[in-house]
């Protein structure tokens, strides 16, 4: 790993700002996640219907750190002042000197199922892909019974290569019998992400770019 690597600090994908959490953004992660907690909580052990501003602005404060320590890479997604849900490259199979992520990501409960999902994991595939980043290996695992992460993860270009007989390593999974294992290499046929359209501008073009 480059140790002048510096994480790229948001992309646009169809519209939709995919930025690191900054300060002043807990106010939204608590109200969003609470809005859409029985849509989150089957599948997001951190999902408690109950946060407070204050606890959601800590965590927030906690990402952006993190982020510029490049040890987690956090995502947040904006349509315009709206937050639309959560994503990340996250270096849990070795750390980044592994050049593997794993990607997770949420959607609002307002905005599931409407081909958001579909929509921004293609993007950041194509992103994570691009030269923006170190990866060259991303994976996607869940619970073997969320069928809309099964096949979000399918839609985007994702390779299924095995299951786990129980829990994976995140830790942030729940009452996880079984969990699919999905991976995606560079080269793979659709690592650009773009197994349809998806209007990003996630090959890195603008990556050096202030966030709007
Ligand atoms: C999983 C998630 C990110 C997918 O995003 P999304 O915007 O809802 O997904 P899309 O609308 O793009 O749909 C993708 C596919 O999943 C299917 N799908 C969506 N919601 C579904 C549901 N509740 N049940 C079954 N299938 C569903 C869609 O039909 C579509 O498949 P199709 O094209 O074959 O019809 C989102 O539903 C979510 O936040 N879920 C809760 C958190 C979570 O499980 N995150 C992933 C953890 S691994």
């Amino acid at each position: 790993m480059d140790d002048d690597f510096v994480a790229p600090d948001h992309t646009i994908v169809d519209g939709l700002l995919v930025r690191p959490w900054r300060r002043g953004d807990g106010p939204a992660l608590a109200a969003t996640t609470n809005a859409s907690h029985a849509h989150l909580a089957p599948w997001m052990s951190w999902s408690t219907g109950d946060d407070t501003p204050a606890r959601s602005e800590a965590r927030a404060q906690s990402f952006a750190g993190r982020y510029l320590a490049r040890e987690d890479f956090v995502l947040s997604i904006w349509d315009g002042d709206e937050l639309v849900g959560g994503s990340g490259f996250h270096p849990r199979w070795g750390g980044i000197e592994t050049r593997v992520a794993e990607i997770g990501m949420w959607i609002s409960a307002d905005r599931a199922g409407r081909g958001v999902g579909t929509t921004v994991l293609r993007g950041v595939v194509a992103w994570g892909l691009s030269d923006a980043w170190p990866w060259d290996r991303l994976m996607w695992l869940c619970d073997a019974e969320n069928i809309a992460s099964a096949r979000v993860a399918q839609k985007a270009g994702f390779t299924l290569e095995g299951s786990l007989r129980g829990p994976g390593p995140s830790g942030d999974g729940v009452g996880r019998d079984a969990t699919l294992v999905f991976g995606l290499n560079r080269g793979d046929p659709h690592s650009s992400g773009r197994p349809g359209a998806t209007g990003t501008d996630a090959d890195g073009a603008d990556r050096d770019g202030d966030s709007p």
